[in-house]
């Protein structure tokens, strides 16, 4: 028998995007390059050499896709600003073009009453700054609370959320140590320090957002986290998840919440540390409004002595169900929310004045890479996409039931678009896009998403 989950009249129903990935207009209205400028351009980087030069051109066709996200019936749009729209150098000579391209955004998404939920960098950080080192260099988080600032000056009269970053974690290590994102970069250290400077400018920019902002204003931030498993329960398996846990989910989760930071427990981290971590930045970190979840997939992890720094190797279950890119386990997104609230919330830091406040907890982004197609009368079925929505969705409100205050749901994402190195094979969207023509078709995947949210639930 299915039973109607029923959603608060206020929990936010969203989508998610980021500006690379969507916007186009790689160069326009005296735009500087990005570290993902060059990334494209230069070859091997992405699958079949596709570049985000166009993308599905949301910088000319944005009124369009205001227009669909309506239709969907949203309450809210995360976004991600282009940082070198705005300072064409990272930092400096303010290019006003830019930022009249985010104005005239946030004022169509307000006509539409669409809240807008800013994001201030999702991976494409300026070229300028990676010539002087990038995000290991400890200046860059300086910069980027200078650019927030800029930012919040211009759109903080109308803009009440700010994210500082998408995904800290994944900036640091596919771009420093993986090398598979921007800048390429394959060096252990490098990774470290970034993912160090990555959380400072957190902190940097929640303090210029506060002081500048024109309104009482949101500070949040989005981060990647996996649920660890070990792959069996031996207790080289077991040691190992909770190894990879520190890397992967503590390493962002305890200096925003607790003001610590797991990265002394590895060899690396005790030679950077005194270096790397001056006195006072984990108190800086420690700010936060709005605690975003991006969930996508978990990680089944194993002892494997050939990965030095947390000796641990990822594996792939048989006989589970896989996307384009991940292992497809709803609940694994309700294991994350009570995780979260069981061991940074529960019991509540009562009385002790230093403590964080509870930030609210949203989930900032979730889907599944899907090779939609057009059908004959010009249709997408997806599905695929319909069930992994009301699996995940249906864990959020398990969660909910357990007394996880959980605020907001938002799909990855809106439209389909550049899956970075990836390219435009992985299609994550509610909105089918031709990559040709750039026209826009509703999934029905999008119809579902539009349901619920009119409905303020589902039958499951
Ligand atoms: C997340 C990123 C987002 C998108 C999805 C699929 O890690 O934040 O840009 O690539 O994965």
């Amino acid at each position: 028998m299915s039973k109607f989950l029923a959603f608060p009249k206020d929990f936010v129903w969203g989508c998610a995007s980021s500006s690379y990935q969507v916007e186009g207009a790689w160069n326009e209205d005296g735009k500087g390059p990005s570290i993902w400028d060059t990334f494209v351009h230069t070859p091997d980087h992405v699958v079949n050499g596709e570049t985000g030069d166009e993308a599905v051109d949301h910088y000319h066709r944005f009124k369009e896709d205001v227009a669909l996200m309506k239709e969907l019936g949203l309450d809210a749009y995360r976004f991600s600003v282009a940082w070198t729209r705005v300072l064409p150098a990272g930092t400096g000579a303010i290019n006003q073009a830019g930022l009249d391209f985010y104005d005239r955004l946030v004022d169509e998404l307000l006509k539409h009453k669409i809240e807008p939920y800013l994001c201030l960098f999702h991976y494409d950080l300026p070229q300028a700054l990676q010539d002087k080192g990038g995000w290991p260099n400890r200046d860059t988080a300086y910069a980027f609370a200078e650019y927030a600032r800029v930012v919040t000056e211009r759109l903080s009269d109308r803009v009440k959320v700010w994210m500082t970053l998408n995904e800290p974690w994944v900036a640091a290590m596919a771009g420093y140590f993986a090398g598979v994102h921007a800048p390429g970069i394959r060096e252990v250290p490098a990774a470290f320090k970034a993912l160090h400077h990555l959380m400072l400018s957190h902190g940097l920019a929640a303090e210029a957002i506060r002081s500048s902002a024109k309104q009482p204003v949101k500070v949040g931030i989005t981060l990647n986290l996996n649920p660890i498993h070990p792959a069996s329960q031996s207790k080289r398996d077991r040691d190992a998840a909770s190894r990879m846990d520190a890397v992967l989910n503590r390493a962002t989760l305890d200096p925003l919440l607790k003001g610590t930071t797991p990265i002394q427990e590895f060899a690396i981290g005790k030679m950077l540390s005194g270096s790397l971590i001056k006195p006072g930045d984990l108190e800086k970190i420690r700010t936060l409004d709005l605690l975003g979840v991006n969930y996508y997939t978990r990680t089944v992890v194993k002892y494997d002595p050939k990965f030095p720094v947390v000796a641990t190797a990822q594996i792939h279950p048989e006989g589970k169900e896989y996307s384009g890119m991940w292992e497809i386990y709803p609940e694994g997104l309700y294991e994350l929310l009570r995780r979260i609230w069981k061991d940074y919330f529960s019991p509540l830091p009562a009385g002790d004045e230093s403590a964080v406040r509870v930030p609210e907890i949203m989930v900032t982004e979730n889907g599944i890479p899907v090779p939609d197609g057009l059908d004959f009368d010009g249709r997408v079925r997806d599905e695929r996409r319909i069930r992994y929505l009301r699996n995940h969705i249906a864990q959020v409100h398990r969660a909910m039931d357990e007394g996880v205050p959980v605020k907001g749901y938002f799909h990855w994402s809106l439209m389909d678009n550049f899956e970075w190195s990836l390219g435009y094979g992985q299609r994550f969207g509610l909105v089918y896009v031709d990559f040709r023509t750039q026209k826009r078709t509703v999934k029905d995947s999008g119809r579902w998403f539009a349901d619920l949210i009119h409905e303020k639930g589902f039958d499951f």
